[in-house]
């Protein structure tokens, strides 16, 4: 039977990877490129090296840089099936500046902006806005290039030390300056053939390092699914409003985009609008919505990697409720120490219906036990019937996993949860 299994290369070392090697697994062989130590003491085959050296049916690229420097242009040039833009589509997330012309041009509700590379300008827009002030990098930031502030005197010191270069280098070097939105915050993934997308199930995820939603943004420090309140007409909404005409506008600038789109989502009291666009799955999101994926994942991926999405069944997702919580090292997202002994790993994993999600886990010098070695260390996951039983025992394994410092969110899901209770 192996023989006619889908060999799938994943590429990447996160969490993301992680979640999406094990729902690919479910039905193909997998290898994670490079991987990293904690997956492998999981069962996850890694294999360092060049991803074009690992042989393989499908190459899916997780992290954005990689897609943005053209990756899947090189794998394609050698003659590969990828699931994964080229650097012409990637750009949207490669710059923010260019999604936002993508995004008026195709007529998609987003929030009014400007974009500068001189400080005179900027500050003159900025100044012209009410509160609350965002200020965004143009170019890649790992999700921590962004400040929404009520502060305009801190704003308009974010906008100098951008344009500068001193806090993002060559990425901040242009500002995207926004409209401040509020509402609540969602993430849909729909998976592109170029042509026609998909949605995935909708999830949310918390940006900001701390409790309550305050500190700074984050790469994503936990997420939930499915959403409270959030349905199929909402879904339908953001695809026809924003992902399709999104697709088509590339296409019309001659990009067939074959990838994941991921949408952040404001709904605001005037609707649904498009905070961003990722040309990739969204971490942590991917870990609680693949769990949660019924059906054939791998099949859906290489379909829309040959552009043939009208090939297979659109992605069905199981009722239960999926929370993971994200374990970082003390210091992040500004300064991460790391290095640190990580203890409880193989208890954690052995708990019944426990996922772990490991991102920034290495090997200990000389070959000992498992040591953070990223910002974001690992996830825990869990599925169940509800929000709150998944949360609860999330909740109950997280401190059986820890090292110096260790540094959690306490309030993952917990007012979806009780929305949940109180439906
Ligand atoms: P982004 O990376 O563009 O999604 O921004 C990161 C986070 O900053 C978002 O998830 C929002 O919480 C916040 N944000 C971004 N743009 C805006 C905006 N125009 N108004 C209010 N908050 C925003
Ligand atoms: N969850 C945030 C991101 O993937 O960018």
């Amino acid at each position: 039977m192996s023989g006619e299994r889908l060999r799938v290369c994943v590429i990447g070392s996160g969490g993301r990877e992680h979640a999406l090697a094990v729902a690919l697994a479910r039905t193909a062989d997998v290898v994670v490129n490079p991987g990293n130590a904690g997956m492998a003491a999981l069962g996850v085959s890694c294999s360092v090296g060049e991803p074009e050296a690992v042989e393989a049916d499908l190459y899916l690229i997780g992290p954005e840089g990689p897609l943005v420097d053209g990756l899947a242009d090189r794998l394609r040039a050698a003659g590969r099936s990828v699931f994964g833009p080229g650097a012409d589509g990637a750009r949207l997330e490669g710059s923010k500046a260019w999604m936002k012309q993508v995004l008026a041009s195709a007529g998609v509700p987003t929030a009014a902006y400007g974009s500068f590379d001189q400080p005179g300008p900027a500050l003159d827009f900025l100044r012209s806005l009410p509160s609350p002030w965002v200020v965004k990098t143009d170019g890649l930031a790992a999700g921590k290039g962004v400040l929404v502030t009520g502060d305009l005197d801190e704003a308009a010191s974010d906008v100098v030390a951008k344009l500068s270069g001193a806090s993002f280098g060559a990425a901040g070097r242009r500002v995207v300056i926004e409209e401040g939105l509020s509402g609540r915050e969602l993430s849909l993934m729909a998976v592109c053939d170029g042509h026609r997308a998909v949605a995935l199930a909708p999830a949310q995820d918390f940006k900001r390092a701390g409790d309550g939603d305050t500190g700074n943004n984050t790469g994503g420090m936990g997420a939930y699914s499915p959403v409270p309140g959030v349905g199929d007409d909402l879904v339908n909404e953001v695809m026809d409003g924003a992902v399709l005409p999104t697709l088509a506008a590339l296409r019309e600038r001659g990009i067939d985009y074959r990838g994941v789109l991921y949408a952040g989502i404001m709904l605001t009291a005037d609707g649904p609008k498009v905070l961003e666009f990722n040309v990739r799955f969204a971490d942590p999101e991917t870990q609680v919505v693949l769990p949660r994926w019924d059906g054939d994942v791998a099949s859906v991926l290489a379909a829309a990697a040959a552009g043939r999405l009208d090939s297979v069944d659109a992605p069905r997702f199981t009722p239960n409720a999926s929370v993971p919580v994200v374990l970082a090292a003390p210091g992040y997202p500004e300064a991460p120490r790391t290095g640190e002994v990580i203890d409880g790993f193989a208890a954690a994993s052995e708990i019944e219906g426990i996922q772990l999600f490991a991102a920034g886990v290495g090997k200990a010098p000389g070959g000992g036990g498992l040591v953070t070695s990223g910002g974001r260390v690992l996830a825990v996951g869990a599925t169940g019937p509800s929000l709150t039983a998944a949360r609860k025992q999330v909740y109950d394994a997280v401190p059986v996993l820890s090292w110096p410092d260790v540094k959690y969110r306490t309030d993952i899901a917990a007012e979806a949860a009780r929305r949940e209770v109180n439906a």
